[in-house]
């Protein structure tokens, strides 16, 4: 809380002030003491969200899920902490002492972390290697359920796990800004660095119908006049909930440090529908 509230520039008083409360409440919080109550205000004035414990749009909500997908009951959270069981259920309605939501925090959430705060780009490493982040295959089974069988990957790499009936490699002299596009379904996870180029290109294929369906993931970057001009009108867009924790050439898994979008063309109601309840988000909606 301390190094957030200090990156933000924010004095404790500065602080207090945003969330209504005297400075030593503040200071408390920062020594661990103090109500979950105003540690969620204090997050919330910060923007600081947790990640590792569940979905959720406070700390209170994030806890419920964590328990319900771990299957526990308020009980068994209650034993296994030594708080009672009242404790618990308070904790989950956003009340309770920051002690407590440690105790629970750790059995619930032992990875429980702060979210790396939004950035536009990979950050370390040069252009080629921030480029080469790979599809992990969780997301991917999303796709093949809504969307079906990819027909080409146009921007492959041997060391990712896409599957595709074709694949173009610039290991292997290809180059998918040049060559015709064809098939059912394209995926197209591009070099970020070169997004709006592979949008274009995209979309390009799909227009004079050498793919019949495209489905690209991309930073949510909606400042060109392509996605405004072009785009916007033809595209069905969904909004990506959270981060993709995409693989590093090493096979590391790495979360991106920005929001994603899935742009896709030609793609069917029925199958955006499937995908909506795959995935967690939401389809802009076209009017
Ligand atoms: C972000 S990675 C995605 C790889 C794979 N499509 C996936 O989703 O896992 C983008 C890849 O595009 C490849 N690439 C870069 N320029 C290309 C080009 N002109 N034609 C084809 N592939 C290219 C790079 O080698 C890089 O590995």
């Amino acid at each position: 809380m301390r190094d957030v509230r200090r990156a933000s520039g924010l004095s404790q008083r500065a602080l207090a002030d945003r969330i209504g409360v005297d400075t030593q409440t503040i200071k408390r919080l920062e020594g661990g003491v103090g109500s979950v109550a105003t540690l969620i205000a204090a997050m919330t004035a910060l923007n600081f969200r947790a990640t590792g414990v569940g979905r959720g749009s406070s700390l209170s909500e994030q806890l419920r899920d964590c328990r319900s997908k771990r299957a526990w009951s308020l009980e068994q959270v209650a034993a296994k902490t030594g708080l009672s069981r009242t404790t618990v259920a308070s904790l989950e309605r956003g009340g309770g002492s920051v002690a407590s939501l440690v105790k629970v925090l750790a059995v619930l959430a032992p990875n429980a972390r702060r979210q790396a705060p939004e950035r536009s780009y990979w950050g370390q490493g040069d252009r080629a290697d921030r480029d080469s982040r790979f599809t992990p295959p969780d997301f991917m089974d999303d796709i093949y359920t809504a969307f079906g069988a990819v027909d080409l990957d146009p921007c492959a790499d041997v060391r990712s796990p896409v599957i595709a009936n074709r694949r173009i490699l610039v290991s292997e002299g290809g180059d998918g800004l040049v060559e015709d596009w064809f098939g059912g379904l394209a995926y197209v996870n591009p070099p970020f660095s070169n997004m709006l180029a592979w949008l274009r290109r995209a979309y390009e294929q799909w227009r004079v119908g050498n793919v019949r369906t495209v489905v690209c993931l991309v930073p949510v970057r909606t400042d060109s006049a392509f996605f405004h001009d072009t785009l916007i009108a033809e595209a069905d867009i969904f909004l990506l909930q959270g981060r993709v924790k995409f693989l590093s050439p090493q096979g590391k898994s790495q979360h991106t440090p920005f929001s994603l979008m899935v742009v896709t063309l030609g793609t069917t109601a029925e199958q955006r529908r499937r995908y909506a309840e795959l995935a967690s988000g939401h389809w802009l909606a076209r009017i």
